[in-house]
């Protein structure tokens, strides 16, 4: 069979129409993965979606409607609450579970008494359902066990030659399948996490229950409320471990195993860290990003011949256990968790009372890595780094007469013009990091302070597992600087309006510590920061 790839033209979206009717499986974008859609009406057009994915017979399909009024047909009855999912979360990427009419076949649910019924939002699916003039039951359109396409690409690879028709709508938005949940007393429960969450459900006032199958593997002979959560699904070939834990503990975990075929998954800048080759499936904090890349970084996985992939574990909250429900999954549930070093970065704005924190880490055993320090010490004369050098040819007469560099010659030199501060930093700042590196790599410490005023505008945040700001109001952050350098307000106020505000720490860091009490009151804030962070090290799994 020859497959036909389209774009959604109106002509396209009537031949799919058209051949939906006439009982074939055509392949159709949805705002999650693409579907491999069928008349759900009709049990023969439906096994031949079974057929082609090479799916077992017991894990039922998705009804796919493109308005309300499609509903009462599919089933038996319509509780309360579904009109008000629906106000909320239809059109998207929500499935609910309901009692089956006897309009559906038994091969749309494979025999349960029950059938998924999701509302797409994606214009395409829409259009291509309003075409055929029937609800469609579709599936993610991969073989089955695969990854779940993302782009029409992928499901051209696993399905050419055993499908008429893909229409090809770009890339999905969210990445990941719809969320399935099934209702309950008062409220609903979470079959398989999606990017409507948890979260979403509850501040909407519903109440919500995970199914203990979304986040664990099933106890053997134990019986899946979602029958499609008991496979080993959207694995890659390769073969996949999650690593709970700390960064640095997952660097010294993988340098070990380094060998053919061996890759991280890791999150976005992390890769330059590690020996082994790496994919990335987006940044640490961003579970959005995540969603959207997973399937696609699976499969490049396996195009890549990787063999054995050590996986960062991606926070779990909002759409993120999502995407760690598809790993555990990919994983065929192997995890390992790691504890120690955890490495935390500690920044915020001058005068905001860094050190009386760092003192706090200090003294119950953490490893402080003072950046300034660092900075000074990359501009010796004969550090490995060759930075003094690299400023002599870059500025000139910047060095004493006994060859050590002569600070203030630096300054006036590279604060000059913004050219020259970017020349300076770009010659300083890999060495400063690679500095920082070395000290991280060869700690022996369960927790490593990093103290850098500048974390997160030099790239340092990304070595970091926990980020720690510490904010303070100008007048009392002004105070403080006067009392403690020798300098002009007017040089005070100079320095304090060059560095970012209170927003840009916000956004960036996973604490905030407020220093606008007494000294008591921050050490007090940060030995409880600090008691917290070690007590992570004695088993509890960092986030
Ligand atoms: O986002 C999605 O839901 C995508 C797109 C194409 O809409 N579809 C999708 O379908 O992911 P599929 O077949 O790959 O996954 C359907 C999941 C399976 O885990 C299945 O076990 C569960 O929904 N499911 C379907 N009907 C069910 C039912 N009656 N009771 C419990 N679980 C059901
Ligand atoms: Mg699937």
């Amino acid at each position: 069979m020859r497959t036909l790839c389209e774009k959604p033209t109106e002509s396209a979206i009537r031949k799919a129409g058209e051949l939906l009717r006439d009982g074939q499986p055509v392949a159709i974008p949805t705002e999650t993965v693409y579907g491999l859609a069928a008349n759900a009406l009709d049990g023969s057009a439906v096994s031949r979606v079974f057929e082609a994915k090479g799916r077992p017979q017991d894990n039922p399909l998705i009804v796919h409607i493109a308005s309300l009024s499609q509903l009462p047909m599919l089933v038996k009855k319509i509780p309360p609450i579904v009109y008000r999912l629906a106000k909320l979360f239809w059109p998207g990427p929500l499935t609910i579970i309901l009692p089956r009419s006897d309009a559906v076949p038994q091969e749309v649910s494979a025999g349960l008494d029950t059938v998924g019924i999701r509302f797409p939002a994606h214009p395409v699916a829409q259009a291509v359902i309003r075409s055929a003039g029937v609800p469609l039951a579709a599936p993610s359109a991969n073989l089955s066990g695969s990854p779940s396409p993302t782009n029409a690409r992928r499901v051209y690879e696993d399905l050419q030659g055993k499908i008429p028709m893909i229409i090809d709508g770009g890339d999905c938005k969210v990445g990941v399948e719809s969320t399935v949940i099934t209702l309950e007393e008062n409220g609903v429960c979470i079959l398989r996490p999606g990017e409507i969450s948890r979260e979403q459900f509850m501040e909407a006032g519903i109440p919500v229950r995970i199914d203990p199958a979304v986040e664990h593997e099933l106890a053997v002979g134990a019986k899946a409320a979602s029958p499609g959560m008991k496979y080993k699904h959207y694995a890659p070939k390769a073969n996949l471990c999650i690593m709970k834990g700390p960064l640095e503990a997952f660097r010294r975990y993988v340098e070990e195993k380094v060998d053919d075929g061996v890759f991280g998954l890791v999150f976005d800048g992390e890769e330059e860290l590690l020996s082994v080759p790496c994919l990335t499936y987006g940044k640490k904090n961003a579970p959005e990003e995540q969603a959207h890349r997973l399937f696609e970084s699976l499969r490049l996985l396996d195009e890549q011949g990787a063999k054995r992939v050590f996986v960062r574990c991606p926070n779990r909250d909002g759409v993120g256990l999502a995407v760690y429900n598809r790993l555990l999954r990919s994983a065929g549930f192997e995890e390992i968790t790691l504890n120690t070093p955890i490495t935390v970065g500690l920044t915020g704005p001058t005068g905001s009372g860094k050190s009386t924190v760092s003192a706090a880490f200090a003294s119950q055993g953490a490893q402080v890595i003072d950046a300034d320090k660092v900075a000074r010490k990359v501009v010796e004369p004969h550090h490995p780094s060759d930075c003094l050098h690299q400023l002599e040819s870059a500025f000139h007469d910047i060095l004493h007469p006994d060859g050590t560099l002569n600070r203030p010659a630096l300054a006036k030199a590279a604060f000059s013009s913004p050219e020259q501060l970017k020349s300076m930093n770009d010659i300083m700042n890999p060495a400063i990091r690679a500095e920082i590196l070395h000290i991280i790599h060869t700690s022996t410490a369960d927790v490593i302070l990093l103290d850098a005023p500048t974390l997160l505008e030099s790239g340092c945040g990304v070595f970091c597992d926990i980020v720690v700001s510490v904010l303070a109001p100008p007048e009392i952050r002004l105070q403080r600087i006067l009392s403690r350098d020798s300098i002009t307000k007017q040089q005070a106020y100079d320095r304090m309006s060059a560095q970012p505000d209170d927003t840009f720490y916000q956004k960036y860091s996973n604490v905030i510590l407020q220093n606008n009490g007494s000294l008591q009151e921050i050490s007090d804030k940060a030995s409880a920061l600090t008691e917290e962070i070690f007590r992570k090290t004695k088993g509890g799994v960092p986030k």
